[in-house]
This record gives structure tokens, C-alpha cells and sequence, in this order.
């Protein structure tokens, strides 16, 4: 079972705001974590969202394929993220890396689920038993590394939820490699910038650990969830174009279904909900004002490509009362 160390960020620790001081803080870190390491070897369970993924840049950096990358896909994740996950880390830099696919196990797992803690649950303890599968698989891994950042000893006491895999059965005894554990969020980002990591993967927003499993509200359908799938790419790529972007932008698939109208025939059909919100520190939060042409231009791709859907809406509410995500 892993253990945490909460310690304090020195004092002494200047913000990294540049190439320059993101550069002097990776060459401390591959110093750091060859001490820690020696020729010993690391996990990671890498999401491909910013924290891991900076995690193992810096990791390979270090230690090359003595770092094995695992990276679980759900079934859950955005358009092209597992792809992205493989080009970048085993086609660009080499990493040792393990695809696991196990999409059929957490949809079928999740089929009829539609309580929204219940299908947290399905989704976290799928999680840690593919990420454990494959963890025994490996020999001699002493070393198990964490994209903890310093928001999350402060908010959480280290713990991760849905990201990192502190839920890991006791008879694993890994010492944790916590390279990022002391930047905030912008810092980070300016680390695996300097890294050379693609700005997509860099200066992504928030996405919460089950991924579209609560956007695709109740329970799950494949046929559902591919439609969101497409859906959100293009509600993404379309305020993506913004000069301001909202801090989190994506849409949702209610399980409901309204009338339309094809070939002068009446059928039943989903409706997307766009949701684009803005905040500081995701307790509050304020609807951002899609202008009308980027919403027209949602739409109309919506309705003619995404299969199953008839209608478009936009869900304007602040948070409180309503929260940021459906689910
Ligand atoms: P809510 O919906 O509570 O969301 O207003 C606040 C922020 O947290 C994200 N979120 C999650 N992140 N696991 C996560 O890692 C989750 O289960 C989860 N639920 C919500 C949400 O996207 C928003 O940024």
C-alpha cells in the first residue's frame, strides 16, 4: 500500500513561470529522482492527462525504459486520447509503454448502472484491479510514480482521487516517486512545455477521473456514449477556436429522449447539452457566454454527423445549485 509524505513546499521555492526556471527545476528533478531510483524500477499509471503525463516525460528523461508507462483505457476517454497516449509517449519518446484496453470490462461492468456514486465506484475498483493485473506482471518494480501536485496535499492530503492509484491491494509495497509534488497547476504546465510536450496535452482543461462515464448520465449505452464521444470533439474544437476559452468546456448526453423529425417521418432522438463554465477554484462557478455563432456552428455539426442525436442545448446554470458536471 502506498504511504504519502505530507510535507510543505520550501519556502525557498521560486514559481516557475519560464522555460528557463521550468528547465533548472527537470534538471534537479532527473538528478533527484536518479538518487532515489538508483537502477531500480518505476510504475506509472499514466492517464495522458497533464499531471502523469508530465510525470513520465520527466521519468523517461531520467530513467528511460526503466520507467514502465501503463495506460488503462476505459472506454471513458475523449476522442483520440488513447491514440494521442501512444504517439506521443511510445512513438515520440520511447517510453516503455503498456496499452491495456479495457473498454469491454468497465462498460460491461457499468451496463445498467445508473446511480452516478455507484458508477464512480465500477469505475475506480476496475481501475485498480487492470492497473494490478498488470503491475504483477512486472518483476523487480520497487518504485510506483504519482502526478500528486501540491493542490492535492493541500485539498486532500496526497490522496488522488480517480487519477493516481493510491487504492492498491497491500501486497504491493511501492515507495512513490512524486517528482511534481510541489507545483501547482500553471507550474506544471510550464514543466512539460519546456519537456516538449504537445500544447493539447499541456494546456488541457480539467477532466474529471471517470471521464465521459458522467457525462453519459444514467446508465451507460455504447451506442450513447459513442454519440458523446463525437458530440464533445466538436464542442471542444468549436470553442477551442475562442480567443478567450472558457476554464472547461464539454457537453453531456441526458438519458432522455425527444421527438424529431427525417424523411417526413417522426422517431426519438437524444439531445446534447453544452456546458462551458468559468472559475477559479471549481467551488463556485459561473456559465461563460458562447457566442452565437461558435453555438450555431456546434449545432449544425452536431445534428448533421453525431448518429442518434436530434436536438442541441445549452445549459446555462452557475454553480451553486447546479454543479459543474451532471453527475
Ligand atoms: P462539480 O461537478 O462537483 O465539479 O461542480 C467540480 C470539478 O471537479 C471535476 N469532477 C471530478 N474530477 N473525479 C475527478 O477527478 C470526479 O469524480 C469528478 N467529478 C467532478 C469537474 O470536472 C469539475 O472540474
Amino acid at each position: 500500500m502506498a504511504t504519502y509524505n505530507y510535507e510543505t513546499r520550501p519556502e525557498s521555492m521560486a514559481r516557475i513561470t519560464t522555460k528557463e526556471l521550468a528547465e533548472a527545476f527537470i534538471d534537479a528533478q532527473v538528478g533527484e529522482i536518479r538518487k532515489q531510483v538508483g537502477d531500480g524500477k518505476v510504475l506509472l499509471a499514466l492517464s495522458g492527462g497533464v499531471d502523469s503525463s508530465v510525470v513520465a516525460a520527466l521519468l523517461i528523461k531520467a530513467i528511460g525504459d526503466r520507467l514502465t508507462c501503463v495506460h488503462v483505457n476505459h472506454g471513458l476517454l475523449r476522442k483520440g486520447e488513447p491514440q494521442q497516449v501512444i504517439e506521443v509517449f511510445r512513438n515520440q519518446l520511447g517510453a516503455n509503454l503498456v496499452y491495456v484496453d479495457a473498454v469491454d470490462r468497465f462498460l460491461d461492468a457499468l451496463a445498467g448502472v445508473a446511480d452516478p456514486e455507484k458508477k464512480r465506484k465500477i469505475i475506480g475498483s476496475i481501475f485498480i484491479d487492470v492497473f494490478a493485473e498488470e503491475a504483477r506482471k512486472l518483476t523487480d518494480v520497487k518504485f510506483l510514480a504519482q502526478g500528486t501536485i501540491y493542490p492535492d496535499i493541500l485539498e486532500s492530503k496526497g490522496v488522488k482521487a480517480h487519477h493516481n492509484v493510491g487504492g492498491l491491494p497491500d501486497e504491493f509495497d511501492f515507495e512513490l516517486v512524486e517528482p511534481v509534488k510541489f507545483l501547482y497547476k500553471d507550474e506544471v504546465r510550464v514543466v512539460g512545455s519546456a519537456l516538449g510536450l504537445p500544447d493539447n496535452m499541456v494546456y488541457r482543461q480539467p477532466f474529471p477521473g471517470p471521464g465521459l462515464g458522467v457525462r453519459c448520465v444514467g446508465a451507460i449505452t455504447r451506442d450513447r456514449l459513442e454519440s458523446l464521444r463525437e458530440a464533445d470533439a466538436i464542442v471542444r474544437e468549436e470553442i477551442g477556436k475562442l480567443p478567450q476559452k472558457p476554464w472547461q468546456y464539454f457537453c453531456v448526453i441526458p438519458d432522455m429522449q425527444s421527438t424529431g423529425i427525417k424523411d417526413a417521418k417522426r422517431y426519438m432522438g437524444w439531445a446534447v447539452v453544452i456546458r462551458a463554465v468559468n472559475t477559479v477554484d471549481a467551488v463556485t462557478a459561473e456559465s461563460f457566454e458562447i457566442p452565437w455563432a461558435t453555438l450555431t456552428a456546434i449545432k449544425k455539426r452536431i445534428i448533421a454527423t453525431v448518429p442518434g442525436v436530434n436536438r442541441v442545448l445549452w445549459d446555462i446554470s452557475d454553480k451553486p445549485l447546479a454543479t459543474i458536471e451532471w453527475e
